[in-house]
């Protein structure tokens, strides 16, 4: 074939809108001699999974998404680290910042968009940076090595990634946002109130319907100021407030520029031959800021230079996810419901989901699905097609057997439209993955990403794609499906333990390692459960790490709405002394505490403690920790009992105060509360205790397994026995047994039911061996543990670098 008749195609912008569209002209079978022409320094790569190289759970290299070879092997001639300048229509050429002039005859601008950085005093200062590319990643990574504080301006998609990105860098960050909602344009206040108490438990601190007037520092940030006076200390400043089209080139040559470059529905812009695609561009008056619409854009605009006919581009439908592990967030459409709206809620809170389907004239028209996204293709699908809502679409996606949870339905292929778009990114079908897997032999969600393009972007489809492979390869499907105990493992608790037996090994970034985790700093949800099981089998060896605790176990304080911090101090089977007493009431006025409470496990809480001041509160109350903040022992609650109870058969108080003092400060998988009372009457509540212990006439009666919080579990009685010796022998080895088989975070009450109390009580009750076994090793454990606060006060370096870090740090 003579190349005279090809005509050239010069693409400016070499991110994802352009190359998606040349690789749908290649696929085409286009004859075009093709030159790319972009800015940044590096091939395409997919801008999405930046949040994730900034998370630490990708590197640069596994971004790329056409790699130097790719346009090697397509004949395509990259200019890389060029801007282009103009186009000049006349003559047909195209002129970038470097001299270079390239000819066309068509010609397509995929210049995508800008952060748009807020016109405040102070913005153009030093470490105040948008997040948009490689270059602005590489710059927080760095920051994250030289400066401890970041903030995040912007509480939408971007701002909140970006956040947790800098958060697992070990940043203390907190998210400013205008608005008192966060991702208020695509959730209502209801999800955007789970989502922010989900962050914040990520480690995030927002500040919302604050306005930034000011950007403070000298040459580099030190600072915001807002409008209401109040300031907040950052040496890092990000800001993702927005984004504006890149519409520069356009503007220069005299073509038709709006908010973005105008084009009609087969992306011609004003000028003959002149094409824009993807976020530089504004189609019937929308401007885009996600990828599923620039490749529907480039899908139509492809056909359109190949001379193929297709249907004209019409606009797209969105839908949002946000890419932080453990928070599943899907919202599409329409999502705030205005009077003509029919609307579906369903709210658990104990799974911590949220769904919501806007119906408008009975046609789905909206969705927001917080917690459990499992059917966000389908409502995707259904919100696209303007289907109407039907008592089957509505058992599907709602439930019948539990209300409003869709529990219990299963993942139904056949039910399942061959049309679906499953990958909403890159537009595939169900029908192209089960090809894919039927016809080309597909079997992992790796083969289907590189056979179909399906999970190539944002990942959000994953798990259908995962449901489509089981369905369709039955057995044949393995290991895609395995859920580990986060998403940087596939291992689960069991063979993490295991593990770390037998390879001996010691530390979190050890196990990381040597266990292949795909983050090797693990994720907020791996760091602290290996730390425990680590603690948990090495007592002796084990090497703290505080940074891999969650916050308010890293400070030995919980930490309020407002940013000031709480003192519990211990009062051992709730029972104070007057000196205490007093001791309590002068700090709490010296130190200015807000609110002193009697707390719900019979203590008192010093609330409202500013952070620098904990050390010495804590120093001057000279009292042990009450560990309210742990997953510890917290309290042990008593009753009056036989001491002072006309109706008291045992020492309940006496009972209480030595268990609690016994058995504080160690760790276990979760929070762990008791309550002694000294008769039936159980004044002290043990039916709603992890073990809960009642007095009768011969001895004493243990429960085990309650739980008074939000999934409420009524104790098991495990077993009478008749001394005091025994009841604490007995006690020490359930707590051992829970220590050494619990998931991290499981409370007893899920722990009993996972294991059964037949299986513990054979453990504990019919094989006095292990019995005494179980008790040797918690007895071990607690020869390790010491009060932290005064481990605290006895480290001046700790102290400072902790809660005193305005003054300087002093070493030793
Ligand atoms: C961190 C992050 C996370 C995101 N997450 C998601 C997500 O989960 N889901 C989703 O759908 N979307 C997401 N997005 C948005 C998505 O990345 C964009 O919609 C998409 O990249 C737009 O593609 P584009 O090709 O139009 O623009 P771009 O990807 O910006 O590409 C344009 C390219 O053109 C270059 N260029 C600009 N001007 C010139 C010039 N004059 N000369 C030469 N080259 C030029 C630019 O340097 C750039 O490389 C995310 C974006 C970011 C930054
Ligand atoms: C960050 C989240 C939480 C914090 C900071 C917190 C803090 C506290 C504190 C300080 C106490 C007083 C107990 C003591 O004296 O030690 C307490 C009691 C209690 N909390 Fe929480 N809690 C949290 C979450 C929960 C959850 C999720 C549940 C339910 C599953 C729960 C259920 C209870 C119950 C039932 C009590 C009363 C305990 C008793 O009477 O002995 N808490 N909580
Ligand atoms: S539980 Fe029994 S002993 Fe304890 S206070 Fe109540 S009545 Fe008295």
């Amino acid at each position: 074939m003579s190349n005279i008749k090809r005509e050239k195609l010069v693409v400016i912008g070499n991110g994802i809108a352009g190359i998606s569209t040349v690789e749908q002209i290649i696929k085409l079978g286009g004859n075009f001699d093709i030159t790319v022409i972009g800015q940044e320094p590096h091939p395409n790569y997919n801008r999405i999974m930046l949040s994730y190289v900034l998370e630490g759970s990708k590197t640069l290299d596994d971004i790329v998404l056409n790699d130097w070879k790719w346009y090697e092997d397509n004949h395509i001639t990259l200019h890389t680290g060029v801007t282009v300048t103009a186009i000049d229509g006349e003559r047909k050429v195209v002129t970038a910042d470097n001299g270079l002039t390239v000819p066309y005859d068509k010609v397509m601008i995929a210049t995508g968009s800008k952060p748009f950085i807020l016109p405040v005093p102070g913005s153009d200062k030093e470490g105040v940076i948008g997040f948009r590319n490689i270059a602005d990643c590489t710059q927080m990574l760095e920051a994250a090595k030289a400066y401890k504080k970041a903030a995040v301006i912007g509480g939408g998609l971007l701002g909140l990634e970006a956040a947790k990105g800098l958060v697992s860098l070990g940043m203390e960050v907190t998210v400013v946002h205008l608005m008192q909602d966060l991702m208020e344009s695509q959730l209502d206040s209801m999800a955007s109130g789970m989502l922010k108490r989900e962050l914040e438990q990520q480690g995030i601190n927002f500040l919302l319907g604050k306005q930034t007037t000011e950007i403070l520092g000298d040459t580099r940030v030190t600072g915001l100021r807002f409008k209401d006076g109040d300031e907040l200390e950052a040496d890092l400043v990000v800001m993702a407030v927005g984004i504006r089209a890149n519409t520069g080139i356009a503007q220069a040559s005299g073509i038709e520029v709006n908010r973005g470059i105008v084009v009609n529905d087969y992306l011609q812009t004003s000028w003959p031959d002149v094409y824009a695609v993807g976020e530089c561009c504004e189609h019937r008056g929308a401007c885009y800021g996600l990828v599923a619409p620039l490749f529907e854009q480039g899908q139509v605009l492809a056909k359109h230079l190949c001379g193929v006919e297709g249907q004209p581009y019409e606009g797209s439908i969105v839908s949002t996810k946000l890419k932080i592990s453990g928070v599943d967030v899907f919202s599409a459409g329409e999502f705030m419901e205005q009077a003509e709206h029919a609307v579906i809620t369903a709210k658990d809170d104990w799974r911590k989901t949220y769904k919501k389907i806007l119906i408008r004239d009975n046609i789905i028209v909206g969705a927001i699905l917080f917690g459990d996204v499992s059917d966000s293709a389908s409502l995707q699908s259904m919100i696209r097609k303007k289907t109407a809502m039907t008592d089957e679409i509505y058992d599907s996606i709602m439930g019948t057997d539990r209300a409003g949870t869709g529990g219990g339905k299963a993942f139904s292929l056949e039910k399942m439209p061959d049309d679906e778009i499953v990958c909403g990114c890159n537009g595939v079908t169900k029908k192209a993955i089960v090809d894919a897997i039927t016809l080309q032999g597909h079997t992992t969600v790796d083969e289907i990403k590189a056979c179909t393009g399906a999970t190539r972007s944002c990942g959000g489809c994953k798990p259908v794609v995962e449901q489509i492979l089981q369905s369709v390869l039955g057995d044949g499907f393995k290991a895609a499906g395995k859920q580990g105990i986060c998403p940087c493992t596939t291992l689960d608790r069991d063979e993490i333990v295991a593990e770390i037996r037998a390879k001996g090994l010691t530390t979190t970034k050890e196990v990381m390692h040597v266990l292949n985790f795909s983050n090797p700093e693990g994720c907020s949800k791996c760091r602290p459960a290996i730390h425990y099981y680590l603690a948990m089998l090495n007592p002796v060896t084990h090497q703290e790490e505080r940074e891999s605790r969650f916050v308010n176990e890293r400070m030995n304080a919980n930490i309020q709405k407002d940013g000031t911090y709480t003192v519990v101090p211990r009062m051992y089977g709730g029972v104070t002394t007057p000196e205490d007493l007093k001791k309590i009431a002068d700090v709490s006025l010296k130190y200015n505490v807000k609110v002193v409470k009697v707390t719900g496990g019979q203590r008192l809480d010093l609330i409202g403690v500013k952070k620098e001041d904990l050390p010495s509160v804590w120093e001057e109350l000279d009292m042990p920790s009450g560990y309210a903040y742990a997953k510890s022992l917290r309290t042990v609650k008593t009753c009056v009992g036989s001491q002072f109870c006309r109706f008291g058969t045992q020492d309940s108080m006496g009972m209480g105060a030595f268990l609690e003092e016994k058995f504080e400060r160690l760790d276990f998988p979760a929070k762990f509360k008791m309550a002694v009372n000294g008769c039936p009457r159980n004044c002290a509540e043990s039916c709603t205790k992890d073990i809960g212990i009642v007095g009768n006439d011969g001895g004493w009666e243990i429960f085990v397994g309650g739980n008074g919080g939000t999934k409420a579990r009524l104790a098991d009685s495990f077993c009478k026995v008749k001394t005091d010796e025994e009841l604490v022998e007995i006690c020490g080895a359930l707590m051992q047994y829970y220590r050494e088989t619990g998931k991290y975070l499981e409370r007893t009450s899920e722990w009993v039911e996972r294991l059964g109390l037949e299986q513990i009580r054979a453990v504990i009750l019919d094989d006095p061996k292990q019995r005494k076994e179980l008790v040797e090793r918690i007895e071990l454990a607690l020869q390790q543990v010491e009060d932290p606060w005064k481990k605290v006060l006895n480290d001046e370096k700790l102290r400072y670098t902790l809660f005193e870090d305005a003054r300087p740090v002093i070493s030793k």
